[in-house]
């Protein structure tokens, strides 16, 4: 990995133009990275030279283009193996996260998961990460069980191990929750789940531009990311997937490249991960997702860390001196992910009110309704931070928020 020795944010700004404009009179600060992130100029290049130069169906043309198209797509298959430390043909190119969870829940679900099983998620996921399993049980009979979680919103592990038993086939949990920035202990997670030789997903969408993921390292048998929040274009994810178990699953969806030979008696399928990439892929956008992938390791972790928490901490700080102030997630592991109330104001006026000063959160249930309904509230305001975000925004942010509320509550 090539990480810059010094963290520069003014330098990584300059490579996000989207960052340097007025709204509503006001320099924008863009705190709703976890909805979805900014992309810098190299992956906005990679997209245009795509189209400008490149644009052709892949695997299927013997002219030059389709031959560039389709080295510059196995490359960037080549770069998120390498990435998370997966063999190529166990990426599988997606949609996003939820399109990974919903392949595996269809296309592993339904051909092993039997009546009377028990698949375990917990109080912590998204939406995407819950109606899948749901869907699931309802079509095989299988029975959805969920680890708590204790006030700070940490996973209560020994509730996890309470509900593993024989009947447990399946466990999906997220590595970060996207509502309240909580690390989960996943390594641990896969171990205990494989003592009752269950089967894993890890829902990365919130870990993968924080965290080096390594999939051997974790020996999880599923993993899924997106590539619009680490950088990258909105419209491809990764799936990741053991070898065996791929080889196994059904196809999920059927059409274009997962077919080998068709007749009208019988039809084979491609090899993985081909049998999973039905149709047309987006060509373009995972070309491009490559130069987000190299911006992440250009700077690295260690520096990505550092400069989030630092940002993370310096809000936890100031934040807790805005009256009415009630934090929701407050694990001693988490990432740059505030999530709040203030006492009497609904998170909608204060989201409106913040966008008046140019200010970009989050507000409302960020797809956990759950998880809300377990802290008794319908919503709260989420700032999350990124690379190019700076203390001077988080100042800016703060002192905004609190004359808002003076103003409100007086
Ligand atoms: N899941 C995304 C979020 O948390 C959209 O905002």
């Amino acid at each position: 990995m090539n990480a810059i020795s010094t963290f520069d944010v003014s330098r990584i700004r300059e490579d996000f133009p989207v960052l340097d404009q007025m709204v509503n009179g006001k320099a924008l600060v863009y705190f709703d990275n976890a909805a979805t992130s900014q992309k810098p100029k190299k992956v906005i290049k990679a997209l245009s030279d795509y189209y400008l130069n490149d644009n052709a169906n892949i695997h299927r043309g013997i002219h030059s283009l389709a031959e560039r198209a389709t080295a510059n797509y196995e490359a960037t298959r080549k770069s998120v193996a390498s990435f998370i430390n997966a063999s190529e043909e166990e990426v599988i190119f997606t949609r996003g996260t939820t399109e990974g969870i919903n392949l595996v829940a269809q296309a592993y679900g339904l051909k092993f998961i039997q009546k009377g099983d028990h698949i375990i998620i917990s109080e912590l996921e998204h939406h995407s990460n819950i109606v899948p399993w749901q869907i699931l049980c309802e079509k095989t009979g299988a029975h959805l069980k969920v680890i708590r979680i204790n006030e700070k919103g940490e996973l209560d592990l020994e509730h996890f191990q309470e509900l593993l038993s024989e009947r447990t086939a399946f466990v999906s949990v997220n590595y970060i929750s996207n509502s309240l920035g909580t690390i989960n202990p996943v390594k641990r997670i896969v171990e205990l789940s494989h003592e009752h030789e269950a089967k894993v997903l890890i829902d990365a969408a919130q870990a993968s531009h924080h965290q080096q993921i390594d999939v051997k390292d974790l020996n999880v048998d599923f993993l899924a990311f997106s590539s619009h929040k680490m950088y990258g274009p909105t419209g491809v994810g990764i799936l990741y997937g053991k070898r065996r178990l791929l080889e196994e699953m059904d196809p999920y969806q059927s059409g274009g490249e997962m077919i080998r030979e068709v007749s009208f008696e019988k039809t084979t399928y491609n090899e993985i991960p081909y049998k999973f990439e039905a149709g047309t892929p987006n060509i373009g956008d995972v070309i491009a997702f490559s130069k987000a992938i190299e911006f992440i390791t250009d700077i690295g972790f260690d520096n990505i860390q550092e400069h989030e928490n630092n940002l993370l901490q310096a809000s936890t700080d100031l934040l807790s001196n805005v009256p009415g102030f009630v934090p929701y997630g407050t694990a001693a592991i988490k990432t740059s992910v505030i999530s709040f109330n203030i006492e009497n104001i609904h998170p909608f006026d204060l989201g409106q009110m913040l966008d008046a000063k140019g200010i970009a959160v989050r507000t409302g249930h960020h797809c956990t309704q759950p998880l809300m309904t377990k802290f008794g509230i319908e919503g709260t305001v989420r700032a999350s931070y990124a690379v190019y975000n700076t203390l001077e925004e988080v100042t800016y942010f703060v002192e905004n928020l609190y004359e808002i509320v003076k103003r409100l509550t007086r």
